[in-house]
């Protein structure tokens, strides 16, 4: 850790409280001098650090900025954050996760963007990813399960967003299968798993997450049909990223340790208790192949089980929407 990280985390364990410029010299084994100087330059680049003599430094205010050194300090994980690598602009943070992975690197590693250039959606699509407001994460993992239950880990990313946003914020976040997360019947999130493996053999999957925090109404491009929305326009007030970022990171950690040691089932029943679809009738388009039926729930496969006039349907991917009674 350099020495503006370590500063940064003695703040952060002090809670809000002073510390000392001498206790911040000792613990860095530095000159007082060379602690003002680190102070400065935190200063410069948007921390408001009150200094008071015979009291020393205290941080009233970090700025929006996402920086792997802190994300990481703060974490308490077994395995997710193992490394957090943030940037400031990245074609997309799948992208790179794919390529860390095919160099072998550990499972757990973060990569994190400020901003992306290429974000990539579902089935080909855009994900809109301006700079300073989101959060766009990817997380690789290399999970010992062959290929065919890797689907399975994106209720695990679902169940950590829905979570974070409901406990963090106390907004009503609910999943949409088979990986969106809304608020009030709007898109808040969305999750694109990639994998790499052969036919047995998994070697990695990349949890691609796009939040949209802070975005406002005239960020979101004019032409969509269903416009989606953010933390700070549901909750009315900005939201700060780097705190949302590290609770997300923990809960995923947990989900996925549960996941490994108890199997799919708990998580899909926490996926479950997220999602209203459950016992409503929809239909869904499978790239055109529409079908519709009473929701049942999710299968062990992550297959969304519907009750439909021939009988019962699993659905393994598609586009999912409520049906109005009237156009039953
Ligand atoms: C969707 O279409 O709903 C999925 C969107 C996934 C967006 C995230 S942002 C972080 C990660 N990197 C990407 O390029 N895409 C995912």
């Amino acid at each position: 850790m350099d020495s503006r990280s370590r500063i940064l985390e003695l703040f952060r364990r002090r809670d809000g409280g002073f510390v000392s410029g001498e206790e911040i010299s000792r613990s860095l084994g530095v000159s007082r001098t060379a602690v003002w100087k680190q102070i400065r330059a935190l200063r410069q680049i948007g921390y408001d650090i009150e200094a008071v003599t015979s009291k020393g430094y205290r941080l009233v205010q970090a700025p929006d900025r996402l920086v792997g050194e802190e994300i990481r300090a703060a974490l308490d994980t077994a395995v997710v954050g193992s490394k957090v690598l943030c940037f400031e602009e990245l074609k997309s943070t799948n992208v790179l996760a794919c390529e860390l992975g095919d160099k072998h690197e550990p499972e757990g590693a973060v990569v994190i963007a400020d901003r992306q250039l290429a974000g990539k959606g579902r089935l080909g699509r855009r994900w809109e990813s301006p700079a300073g407001v989101n959060l766009y994460a990817s997380v690789l993992l290399r999970p010992a399960m062959p290929p065919w239950e890797a689907p399975q880990l994106t209720f695990v990313s679902a169940v950590a967003v829905a979570e974070s946003i409901a406990e963090l914020h106390g907004l009503p976040a609910r999943v949409k299968w088979p990986n969106d997360v809304l608020i009030g019947g709007r898109k808040t999130a969305g999750l694109l798993n990639e994998m790499s493996g052969e036919l047995e053999r998994l070697n990695y999957v990349v949890l691609g997450i796009g939040v949209n925090i802070n975005m406002e109404p005239d960020h979101f491009p004019s032409d969509l049909r269903h416009p989606p929305t953010s933390l700070a326009i549901e909750k009315g007030a900005s939201v700060d990223r780097a705190e949302f970022v590290r609770f997300l990171l923990q809960r995923l950690d947990e989900l996925y340790a549960l996941y490994l040691d108890q199997g799919f089932e708990p998580v899909r029943r926490r996926w479950e208790a997220c999602c209203d679809l459950v016992g409503q009738f929809v239909e869904v388009d499978q790239q055109g192949r529409v079908e519709r039926g009473t929701v049942r729930g999710v299968d062990a496969d992550g297959a969304l089980v519907l009750d439909t006039p021939g009988g019962e349907a699993r659905v393994l991917a598609g586009d999912v929407r409520p049906v109005k009674t009237g156009d039953k």
